[in-house]
């Protein structure tokens, strides 16, 4: 059962942009034009080539690692040391030999590596990349939710600021939200932000959940009559990430992060897939699953596209604006990301 408290965020245009067949594979030596060719233009990657050139030599020179994530496109991604969901980008982090790290992503998967590398310096390569979905609640919130509901534990989507964090018992990502709700054990708890990741806990894990009412505005922008006429057309394998709305995520096959997505899909290899999340994810899958064919729908984050490969040269050039965290704040948000990864 789901209670829904709080606010909803805004919705974003629809992108109908069709992943096509891809026919590279991700062996280190094939040049990166095989290996993206029908994923991306062969003119754009021979302009992207000598960005990446610079990109690997100012990685040298900082001795710095790229951490992407699963949303970033194909060419971003191919100059990503690390590419993977949140809580894969969570737990490279805190073994990454290196002493500067990039995010390529939005602010608070940077300020989650911040939190877990305090003495690396961490840079968003977009540095006014966030998401609309954390910024849809702050702390004064969640201490009132939690006074409304004494004893009732708070757990924290990892899609919230370093300030949220700080209030919270644990944090969860897409990838281990129900693993995290069912260790702690409790009839009830309260999740935030995002309302239909608690309703697929909820239904999942049998625990009450006290949702706040924030929302993708990507992952809303999905509904579940279109999915059912692109059923009528095609035999189509549908994969939905949990923060699709309820009907939506009941037309698909598999609902998991985008790091089980892939998962699901290097595994099982349909013919053919629609992926109801960041259109940029099918390309990437793509490139790995040359024999899959991906048709929309699809939907673009504004934020994760705020990165290019210019901004990710432009950040290693200037190592400007690193990622802080007040110190004391930081002690307070890092707690619930180690409990979390600690029931991992
Ligand atoms: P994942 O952790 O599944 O990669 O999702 C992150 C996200 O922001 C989805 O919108
Ligand atoms: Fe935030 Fe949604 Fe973009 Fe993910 S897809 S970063 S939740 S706005």
């Amino acid at each position: 059962m789901i209670f829904v408290i709080g606010a909803a965020t805004p919705a974003a245009d629809r992108c109908g942009i069709i992943g096509a067949l891809m026919n590279a594979h991700a062996d280190p030596h094939t040049s990166l034009a095989a290996r993206l060719a029908h994923v991306v233009p062969e003119a754009e990657i021979a302009l992207a080539e000598p960005l990446i050139a610079r990109i690997a030599a100012l990685k040298a020179e900082h001795d710095a690692l790229v951490l992407a994530h699963n949303y970033q496109t194909p060419l971003v991604s191919s100059v990503a040391d690390f590419t993977g969901d949140s809580l894969a980008m969570a737990q490279y982090a805190l073994e990454a030999p290196a002493r500067t790290l990039v995010v390529c992503g939005v602010r608070f998967m940077a300020e989650t590596v911040k939190l877990l590398c305090p003495d690396k310096c961490v840079l968003l390569s977009a540095a006014e990349a966030g998401c609309s979905l954390a910024d849809s609640i702050d702390a004064e919130a969640v201490r009132a939710v939690r006074a409304a509901c004494p004893g009732v534990p708070v757990v924290a989507y990892i899609n919230t600021t370093a300030a949220v964090k700080a209030e919270v018992d644990v944090c969860c990502t897409s990838a281990n939200a129900v693993r995290v709700v069912r260790a702690l054990g409790a009839p009830r708890v309260i999740m935030l932000p995002d309302q239909h990741l608690a309703g697929f806990v909820a239904e999942e894990s049998g625990v009450e959940v006290i949702a706040w009412g924030g929302q993708c505005e990507v992952h809303t922008r999905f509904n579940p009559a279109d999915i059912r006429a692109f059923r009528l057309e095609t035999q189509v394998t549908v994969l939905a990430h949990p923060e699709c709305p309820e009907g939506v995520r009941a037309e698909a096959d598999f609902v998991g992060s985008t790091g089980a997505m892939a998962h699901f899909l290097s595994e099982r290899r349909p013919p053919r897939a629609m992926l109801l999340t960041e259109c940029a994810m099918a390309d990437n899958v793509a490139v790995q699953c040359p024999d899959i064919q991906f048709v929309r729908p699809c939907n673009l984050c504004p934020h994760m596209k705020a990165t290019t490969l210019e901004r990710v040269v432009q950040a290693l050039e200037m190592l400007a604006a690193p990622i802080e965290i007040d110190p004391a704040l930081a002690a307070r948000a890092r707690r619930p990301i180690a409990r979390m990864l600690e029931i991992g």
